[in-house]
């Protein structure tokens, strides 16, 4: 049987009655989809009733003060969501006369609409073939076609809404991306989907290949932490620079490097010379030019080096070992490698 033919004969056994059902007044149905994102349907319910019964019309909900629409948002969370319900009430009541748009073209161009409510809307209520893909729709495509492309990635994200647009029932797109999303939350369940009465059983990759519990797979997303690095490239008068050994663990452990200043971002040379390090590590006179004009953004997994080189010139150091014509010996980042190249060439 076609997926979407045994999705809704699933549909017809097991149908909610939710209020939001029992109308396709896109106003109505605007109102529940954005209430139900983030949100569970037993706790959306009764703000819905609550919001429908405060302000019936989009005219009312666009003549409300901002404070009154978020004191009954209160409890709901993620309050840019009635803050944009209100302003784009506000748009389709002053310059739509109160009509809502009518198309998923023109309906995802209102604030607060994305590409999930504008299909949800568009197909629930003007009966657009429109597929909607929300994070139930994900875990039950991804479970039964065995899709391991992360629902969070550009490509994932692409996939599976294709996917999902090519598996809609055109005749009937509202009852068949409702009775998705039911299927997700109700037997498609993330933790203990109701396999042994699943319709689809027979043919459910996820089932076969016993992968239910892995997918959908997410990527995880790494957060980048931007640091500003002063690296403190010595020359003294008898051609010694100081070159030290990265200790501990950590990026570029046992690699060698200049000596190194952190900032909380990047700091112009008055702020180097009078900071605390700077002072212990040069008590005597310098000279100090900053010889990369623009940060060098290095890039790492994790992290995001924004670096400068300070090239010091001063009479003697005694922490000054390392021979300039001996620099290229030691091991050292490819950030300080690239640096020795070009610094080395223009000072030939
Ligand atoms: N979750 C959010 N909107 C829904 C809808 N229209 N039907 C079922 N589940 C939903």
């Amino acid at each position: 049987m076609k997926f979407s033919n045994t999705l809704i004969y699933w549909q017809l056994q097991n149908n909610r009655e939710l209020p939001w059902r029992k109308t396709k007044n896109p106003y109505f149905i605007w109102l529940s989809e954005i209430m139900l994102q983030q949100t569970r349907v037993a706790q959306g319910m009764a703000y819905y009733l609550k919001f429908t019964a405060h302000f019936p019309s989009v005219f009312d909900l666009a003549k409300a003060d901002e404070s009154t629409v978020l004191k009954m948002w209160q409890g709901l969370g993620y309050y840019s969501r009635a803050r944009n319900l209100h302003f784009t009430a506000k748009q389709i009541a002053n310059e739509f006369n109160g009509k809502f748009p009518s198309t998923y073209k023109e309906i995802i161009k209102l604030k607060g609409i994305g590409d999930y409510t504008a299909s949800a809307i568009a197909s629930i209520c003007f009966n657009e073939p429109t597929a909607v893909v929300d994070g139930n729709v994900y875990r039950v495509l991804s479970r039964y076609f065995g899709i391991k492309t992360p629902i969070n990635s550009s490509a994932g994200i692409k996939e599976f809404k294709a996917l999902a647009q090519t598996l809609l029932d055109t005749t009937q797109p509202g009852t068949h991306n409702q009775a998705l999303m039911d299927f997700g939350a109700l037997h498609c369940k993330p933790q203990n989907p109701l396999c042994e009465t699943c319709p689809f059983s027979n043919s459910c990759v996820a089932l076969k290949q016993k992968l239910t519990k892995e997918l959908p797979i997410k990527e995880k997303k790494i957060k980048v932490k931007n640091r500003y690095f002063n690296f403190l490239v010595i020359i003294t008068d008898d051609n010694k620079t100081i070159l030290s050994e990265r200790k501990g663990k950590g990026i570029w452990q046992g690699l060698y490097q200049f000596p190194l200043i952190e900032s909380d971002y990047n700091i112009n040379k008055d702020e180097l010379v009078s900071s605390e390090n700077f002072i212990n590590l040069f008590p005597d006179e310098t000279t100090i030019s900053l010889f990369n004009k623009k940060e060098i953004v290095h890039k790492l997994s994790h992290q995001h080096l924004y670096t400068q080189f300070w090239i010091i010139e001063t009479a003697t150091s005694s922490k000054a070992k390392i021979n300039w014509k001996d620099i290229k010996e030691h091991p050292v980042p490819v950030l300080i490698a690239n640096f020795i190249e070009e610094f080395l060439s223009k000072s030939n």
